[in-house]
């Protein structure tokens, strides 16, 4: 018998886990009856259960009752036209014209990130990509993997806990060369939970437009936010109707979170441009260009989240529903940054939380250090990222003053995490 041959893989090195989807494997396997998960954002009701809105339980039902014997086909590459302009229009609403914005359909936020990414890298060609510090862990994972060199402008003042504005500018002002693209977030910051202010989104505009940069949203919680999808879209639809000159940029759209389709992968990618000149025949080609990336990786996009969106978009009736959900998990999550901070206050915690309430979304970023992330998972079983970022969502009534119990044991005697 001959010997084995080796492996070509056998010296091949493990690239670290995504620890989000580690934290949250982790909380699954866990036991611990008072358990936390703060890790991934993934919207739980006061239960600590998850929450499909009930508008898309209605959609769900109606597209069961449909039954239409395609709904199971092949769909166009590009996606779903219908599910694209509804999609484009609910981004946009009126801010520029249809003509403007080339859409294709992708497999949620990560993918519309990484389709826009792979067609920028080939077509736009920018030296750089900036991404804010910190930035969701997957933007720097996505540009690198095409190949552009990935840059970092300063977002978060560690010592106010605030918006660096200031430093954001002036890194890009002495740095960013045109071309450059720039990665920001629409709304609700991930990890930190903090947005410009309107103004200052009207300074970061002009400075793309003065250097050439080129915007590329990620909007991942429009809606989510603050309860309203107007209001959430304001930056974006501010960049977008900007003229002298018009900016052309990117947006990479999710239903994740907004509509708690989380597992169905359903978004978009929108490519926004100048409008001027022969736009017929280079829509046309942006649309093949965006049509070859996506049959080269995955060859269309999953169709039933699609389809739900498409059904709730579509009818005024589901839409103004949808709208109410909205503010339901958005007022619980504002509601419990409020309880967390009460608490932390009630108990003397050292340190200032008040950051806590003042930040918007999904996640605050705490200021709580590694270690201490580390000693909260070991000893009191409450799981949250390594950066301090919790996800508002994991806290309810019912545990949020077990978590503020935890922080304020490790804050008022950080000698437990050497003797733990
Ligand atoms: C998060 O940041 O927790 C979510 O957006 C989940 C993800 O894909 O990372």
């Amino acid at each position: 018998m001959g010997s084995m041959p080796t492996s070509h893989f056998s010296g091949l090195a493990a690239p670290p886990r995504d620890e989000i989807f580690e934290l949250l494997g982790q909380f699954r396997r866990d036991t611990y009856p008072e358990r936390v998960n703060l890790s991934a954002g993934v919207y739980c009701t006061d239960e600590g259960e998850p929450m499909p809105l009930q508008v898309v339980r209605q959609a769900e039902t109606a597209i069961y009752q449909a039954a239409d014997p395609h709904r199971h086909d092949y769909g166009a590459i590009e996606g779903d036209a219908a599910f694209l302009a509804l999609a484009r229009d609910f981004t946009f609403s009126t801010a520029c014209s249809a003509d403007r914005v080339v859409s294709v359909q992708t497999v949620s936020g990560s993918g519309a990130n990484h389709t826009g990414a792979r067609f920028l890298a080939d077509n736009l060609r920018p030296r750089r990509v900036w991404l804010s510090d910190p930035t969701w862990v997957n933007h720097d994972l996505i540009w690198q993997t095409v190949g552009v060199a990935v840059h970092y402008y300063p977002y978060y003042n560690a010592k106010t806990r605030s918006f660096d504005f200031d430093g954001m500018v002036a890194k890009l002002e002495a740095e960013a060369e045109a071309n450059d693209v720039v990665l920001l977030h629409a709304c609700a910051h991930n990890p930190t939970g903090l947005d410009p202010t309107q103004e200052q989104w009207k300074a970061i505009a002009q400075l793309c437009q003065r250097k050439s940069l080129f915007p590329f949203f990620d909007n991942a919680y429009q809606g989510f936010a603050s309860g309203d999808p107007d209001h959430d879209a304001w930056a974006v639809r501010h960049f977008a109707q900007l003229q002298g000159p018009a900016l052309e940029m990117g947006v990479a759209q999710s239903f994740s979170k907004n509509m708690g389709l989380y597992g169905h992968r359903t978004g978009a990618f929108h490519l926004v441009t100048t409008g001027e000149g022969s736009m017929s025949a280079a829509r046309e080609s942006i649309t093949a260009n965006l049509a070859m990336i996506v049959r080269s990786e995955f060859s269309m996009s999953p169709r039933f989240g699609s389809d739900i969106a498409k059904t709730i978009l579509g009818s005024k009736a589901l839409t103004a529903e949808w709208y109410t959900e909205l503010q339901v998990m958005s007022s619980r999550l504002i509601s419990m940054r409020k309880a967390l901070y009460d608490a932390l206050v009630r108990l003397g915690t050292p340190g200032s939380w008040v950051h806590i309430v003042n930040q918007i979304g999904m996640f605050s970023y705490t200021g709580l250090t590694t270690p201490e992330v580390v000693y909260l998972r070991q000893k009191y079983h409450i799981y949250m990222h390594s950066s301090g970022r919790i996800s508002m969502a994991g806290l309810n009534t019912k545990n949020v003053e077990y978590v503020a119990s935890a922080i304020h044991e490790v804050r008022s005697n950080p000698s437990v995490m050497t003797s733990a």
